[in-house]
């Protein structure tokens, strides 16, 4: 059995198992976009889910730009978005 594992997304606790990815974190509390295109201000959000597109940007413990997609949780991990920031 995973092991619970709880991070923060734009400072709102999630519980999830062990080896889940970020963005899987984020999809299973029902956020489907994060950010948005330039032009136009179309969601953006998981994509290929394969570390290719770039499209899942986040930021993670303070370092800007990280694939959520390919980074797995870990305890006390914290999470923005870039839909935070512009709120902040
Ligand atoms: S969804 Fe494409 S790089 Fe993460």
């Amino acid at each position: 059995m995973e092991q619970p594992i709880t991070i923060s997304i734009d400072t709102t606790p999630v519980t999830v198992e062990s080896g889940t990815t970020v963005a899987g974190a984020m999809i299973s509390q029902g956020t489907t976009a994060w950010r948005s295109t330039r032009n136009n201000e179309r969601p953006r959000g998981l994509f290929c889910g394969i570390g290719a597109c770039f499209d899942c940007l986040v930021t993670i413990d303070s370092k800007p730009n990280q694939r959520a997609c390919m980074v797995r949780v870990r305890e006390g991990q914290q999470v923005v978005t870039d839909a935070a920031k512009e709120r902040a």
